[in-house]
């Protein structure tokens, strides 16, 4: 293909792109199917990867950005990021739309409420009409760049719709679906890591991610609902229409609001949006009332804080007050004990609540819970509840403070305290005991769970039935196992035993990610299984790769390539994976797509960059090396052919300088390219 005809297939497939990306996650009205999508997307990397000059900025394929970040940088607001002032009740509300209308007296007052969206502030720069910078609330008005971290979410437009002023700066709230929450912290406990506590930290640690590949991978999503500064262009005159403006524009807003235009309509919209919000895809903590008229919010002015034309209403928690019984410990796959308060059953937002979390022993420190309390529970959005407080007015003085065992209660190994990572209040106890039974349980139940192997009956009961019995001490003792010893367990029926016994081999044929992901590796989720899956053959060759190989893959870092060497390494695992192999399990890969033969005067060739290039960015440099046939990666072996360098290139210069890897400048790398 020419050029010519490479640029105006290429500004077809972006502009096609980006239209399906608004259809899908704007409107939620895909136009077209996703293998369609997928099809148009990889055209659109190849055309890319062999005309790398077409890579625009604003590219889709450029959402995910390059190398993790060393830190953000900080970025002024044009317009400081205001808080509103919060009420509680009613009469708050009336009172604060009384001292509006004192403020401007004989005038008709109209107000806008919206759902308050529980996730984290947002300030979006757009220049002609591009996306240029993205930044975090900060201070109010300073935050963190995170603008690479902000590419990777769909529903944020690289480029504007429609007439656009030539700059504005667009306000919003990020957040976490609580369908996407739920998921994400299921991953992070089969992956062996800290679930994060609610949707909205969860959103606040995944923006804080210094590596925007890891972001990619979280379902975030956004809710626009108003603007700081704007420069040539006539702005709206109203929240209704810079609401309309904003969609126009090409952004999510929020999905409903009330116009009212009295405290009692205000009240009415407060209790509707209540009933309503349990139903919205993402948290709502409370309502935000503003005034329409920006004319009218102009004269009613600000206090150092707040603007006085706006106010939040916040709802009540679900709550509920019941007696700690006891507290038990579980113990996890991964050996993590988790502290779990036994309560007197009580009824709390739909449903019968007789357990909840107390996560760590820092916690219950922390919050002096003892058993016999009264405490307040609550259900933070649909989540697993948890122990919020202790009611102190209702302690007896017969309570007993609670000693956190430092022997594991199922097998009574001494546990060794371990400090949490990136999403930690507190430390985890853990039993180092690799044939502890309850872990021993816990693996094997992760092996049958629907993510992984999907052997049907294989939930927590039957597999503690198996173990408590001896019949099976690991997952390849699954291949072995005969219905006659299935089901002469207790309460197990011929039939159940018969179904559970068939469902065994046919996981068998399972493609070879799921393997390794019932393997249970700490760190190792579906989505690392996956990617690895698609840059590996088999399983074996997984596990004879040196770290760096396994580095290739996508989403693997160093900390994931470390834990699975380590894991290989142990010679009790070796022999699991010869016994899975023996008894017929699937090791081969159907995702694995070898990259095609490189050709070119890079083939074969494998390079590290470093530094800043005079000429090109990284990713230019990368796309070249690619499109004649080399492999980039992002650490120096002795396997690394070139080192490109550039400025202030670093530690990798040094390692190449150790380790005799030749480093090349750009100038001569271009060189060697067109030679
Ligand atoms: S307007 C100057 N509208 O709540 C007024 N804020 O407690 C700026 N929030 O900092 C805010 N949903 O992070 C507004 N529909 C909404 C909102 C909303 C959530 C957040 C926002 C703000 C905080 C104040």
């Amino acid at each position: 293909m020419r050029i010519e005809e490479a640029r105006t297939r290429h500004a077809e497939l972006v502009d096609e792109i980006r239209r399906h990306d608004h259809a899908y996650y704007v409107l939620a009205q895909p136009t077209i199917s996703d293998q369609q999508y997928d099809r148009l997307y990889r055209e659109l990397v190849d055309l890319e990867k062999q005309f790398p000059e077409l890579v625009t900025p604003d590219s889709p394929t450029q959402r995910v950005g390059g190398e993790p970040l060393k830190e953000f940088k900080s970025v002024q607001h044009l317009t400081p990021m205001l808080s509103l002032d919060n009420t509680y009740s009613q009469e708050e509300v009336r009172s604060f739309v009384s001292r509006l209308q004192r403020l401007l007296p004989n005038e008709t007052l109209e107000w806008v409420v919206e759902p308050k969206v529980d996730g984290v502030a947002i300030n979006l720069r757009y220049e002609d009409g591009m996306f240029v910078c993205g930044a975090t609330r900060g201070d109010g008005s300073t935050g963190d760049d995170i603008t690479a971290n902000l590419k990777t979410i769909r529903s944020i437009p690289r480029k504007l719709k429609g007439r656009y002023p030539k700059l504005i700066e667009v306000r919003g709230e990020v957040y976490l679906t609580k369908a996407g929450f739920q998921k994400l912290n299921a991953e992070r406990k089969a992956a062996g890591e800290e679930p994060f506590a609610n949707p909205r930290n969860a959103a606040a640690g995944s923006l804080k991610q210094l590596d925007p590949r890891i972001v990619a991978r979280r379902p975030l999503d956004i809710v626009v609902y108003g603007f700081g500064a704007m420069q040539d262009g006539e702005g709206p005159r109203s929240h209704d229409q810079l609401l309309d403006w904003l969609k126009a524009l090409g952004f999510n807003t929020p999905e409903k609001t009330w116009h009212c235009r009295s405290a009692d309509e205000l009240v009415r919209a407060i209790n509707e949006l209540d009933q309503l919000r349990h139903s919205f895809a993402y948290e709502t903590d409370g309502a935000v009332i503003k005034l329409n008229s920006y004319e009218q919010r102009e004269r009613a002015g600000f206090t150092s804080k707040a603007p006085r034309w706006a106010i939040a209403y916040k709802y009540a928690a679900e709550q509920a007050e019941t007696k700690l019984r006891a507290i038990t410990v579980q113990v996890g796959r991964t050996g993590a004990l988790t502290p779990v308060a036994e309560l007197e059953p009580v009824f709390l937002a739909g449903s019968t609540i007789s357990r909840a979390t107390l996560h760590n022993e820092d916690y219950i420190r922390q919050k002096d819970i003892r058993i016999g309390d009264t405490v307040t529970i609550e259900k933070a959005g649909e989540v697993i509840p948890a122990v919020v407080d202790v009611v102190l007015t209702r302690r007896t003085g017969a309570e007993t403070p609670f000693e956190f065992p430092r022997a594991c209660p199922e097998c009574g190994s001494k546990v060794a305290r371990e400090t949490l990572g990136d999403s930690g209040e507190g430390a985890v106890w853990r039993c180092p005991n690799p044939d502890c039974p309850a872990r021993i349980r816990g693996r094997i139940e992760h092996w049958c769970s629907r993510g992984a192997m999907d052997i049907e009956g294989g939930g927590e009961v039957l597999v503690r039935q198996l173990v408590g019995n001896g019949l099976v001490r690991d997952v390849a003792e699954l291949y072995s196992l005969k219905v006659k010893e299935v089901a002469a367990l207790e309460r197990m029926g011929e039939k159940s035993a018969a179904n559970f016994i068939n469902a065994i081999p046919n996981s068998k044929s399972r493609d070879m990610w799921r393997v390794l992901y019932g393997l249970g590796i700490l760190h190792v989720g579906a989505g690392v299984a996956r990617a690895l899956g698609r840059s590996f053959a088999t399983l074996d060759d997984v596990f004879e790769a040196p770290a760096e190989r396994l580095m290739e893959a996508e989403d693997v870092g160093e900390v994931i390539a470390r834990s699975i060497v380590n894991w290989r390494n142990d010679p009790v695992n070796r022999k699991l994976v010869d016994r899975l192999r023996n008894a017929g399990v699937n090791f081969k890969s159907e995702l694995y797509r070898p990259a095609a033969a490189a050709t070119g005067p890079f083939a074969g060739k494998t390079f590290v960059l470093t530094g800043t290039l005079p000429s090109m960015t990284r990713e230019e440099a990368s796309a070249r090396i690619e499109a004649a046939g080399g492999k980039v990666s992002s650490s120096v072996s002795r396997k690394t052919d070139f080192v490109l360098a550039g400025d202030e290139a670093g530690s990798k210069l040094e390692k190449a300088q150790k380790l005799g890897v030749r480093i090349i400048d750009e100038a001569e790398f271009l060189r060697m390219l067109e030679g």
